[in-house]
């Protein structure tokens, strides 16, 4: 490494409980009317109800976008931020997962600038400032909480990420108690985003860093310490381990925010797109195949078999290709155990999708520069078979 570069969301408070102290940080934002977007699923199980009520009591006028849908669409994205415009909001809040917390920053964003949402996709292009923005995850997943980034859905299917400091929040609050409920598949496959952003932020090619290393093998021992428990009857409303699971998804997303993200997204985003597979499983079903396709690469089977161990604690692992091979072996006993989708064809895609799929990961070149081993179209489409 000769260069670091590093930056993060500056206030961070995990507690359970915690949403309802949205009032009073509100307040310390200088907030007096707030947008908080969220989505109708959790308006309806009533997650946001602390966190409005102390709203009130803070004096804070509130008006609620509740439309966000799943890879949210660029409609959404326009529909928001006129109503943020209309209601004179000088501050929003994401409540819900990465769904609407990117939502959120583009509506802290887009109000204050002349941009449009069509010139500020990529890296850095997003210029000026935005209103305060406080993230509140209801998913222990994207760790859009801490990232600057915000992905958006363009045309048909297409996943474009708008990339920038300036959408980094200023406060995440992650209270576990908002998670007591997150169904079974819903923990299962955002708990495996999870875990795929400090993997990929670990190995990535370019922007590999100290702190990036630091935070991605915390978050994977979290993880996957707790993963199967949450996932579990018994371990689905236990506190403290929905808590780390919080907290392991945003310390990944702290990571790949500056170790960015590579190949398992770039093919993942294409079946979600197309499929409407959720993000997090799209990952999954993508992660054993693009994982054994980059063994090849000498220095990436190093890189995974450092975290072996993290997974595995006590094993110890006489070859890199011994330690890879056993770090494997645990990612997909846990994808077996969580019980999600292992194949594409479980999730309707069939042979004559394939072409179509590996056509569009070439247009994540955003990420795919970031993988250890160069995917072009040909590897795409011999991982999508495999992953058949
Ligand atoms: N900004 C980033 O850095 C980043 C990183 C990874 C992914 N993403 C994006 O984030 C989106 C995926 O986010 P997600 O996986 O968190 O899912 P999501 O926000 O789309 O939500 C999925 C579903 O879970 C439900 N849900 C959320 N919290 C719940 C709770 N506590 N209890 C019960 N149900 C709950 C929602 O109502 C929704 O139906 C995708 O668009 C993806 O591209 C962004
Ligand atoms: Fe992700």
């Amino acid at each position: 490494m000769s260069s670091l570069s590093f930056e993060t969301t500056r206030r961070v408070y995990c507690e359970p409980g915690a949403s309802a102290r949205l009032g009073s940080l509100a307040g310390e934002l200088g907030i007096t009317r707030v947008m908080l977007v969220t989505d109708p699923g959790v308006m309806k199980l009533g997650l946001p109800q602390a966190g409005l009520d102390s709203l009130k009591a803070a004096g804070i006028a509130v008006s609620i976008y509740d439309r966000t849908e799943a890879d949210p669409p660029e409609k959404l994205v326009h529909e928001a931020v006129a109503a943020a415009k209309d209601f004179k909001a000088d501050g929003v809040i994401g409540f819900g997962g990465g769904s609407s917390m990117d939502i959120a920053k583009l509506v802290a964003f887009l109000p204050r600038t002349s941009q449009q949402l069509s010139e500020v996709y990529g890296v850095g292009n997003a210029k000026g400032s935005r209103m305060p923005l406080i993230q509140v995850p209801t998913t222990a997943g994207t760790g859009s909480e801490v990232t600057g980034i915000a992905i958006i859905t363009t045309g048909e299917a297409e996943k474009k990420g708008v990339v920038s400091p300036l959408l980094l929040p200023d406060i995440a609050l992650l209270d576990a108690d908002l998670t007591l409920g997150l169904p079974r598949a819903v923990t299962a496959a955002t708990g495996v985003d999870a875990m795929v952003h400090a993997i990929e932020a670990y190995t990535t090619k370019h922007k590999k860093n100290p702190m990036s290393d630091a935070l991605a093998r915390e978050a994977l021992r979290l993880l996957s310490g707790n993963i199967r428990h949450v996932c579990s009857e018994t371990g689905a409303k236990d506190r403290k381990a929905r808590s780390d699971m919080l907290l392991g998804a945003m310390l990944a997303g702290m990571a790949f925010a500056n170790a960015p993200v590579a190949a398992v997204h770039a093919l993942a985003y294409p079946v979600g797109g197309h499929f409407h597979v959720p993000h997090g499983l799209s990952n999954a079903l993508m992660l054993p195949h693009v994982l054994r396709f980059n063994l090849a690469v000498d220095t990436a089977a190093a890189q995974y078999a450092e975290l072996a161990p993290v997974l595995l604690p006590g094993k110890s692992f006489n070859s890199a290709a011994a330690g890879a091979g056993a770090l494997l072996a645990e990612l997909e006993s846990i994808i077996d155990d969580v019980k999600l989708e292992k194949q594409l064809r479980q999730v309707g895609i069939s042979h004559n999708h394939l072409p179509m799929l590996a056509k569009d990961a070439m247009n994540q070149q955003r990420l795919l520069v970031n993988n250890p081993r160069e995917v072009g179209y040909d590897d795409a489409l011999k991982i999508y078979e495999q992953a058949l």
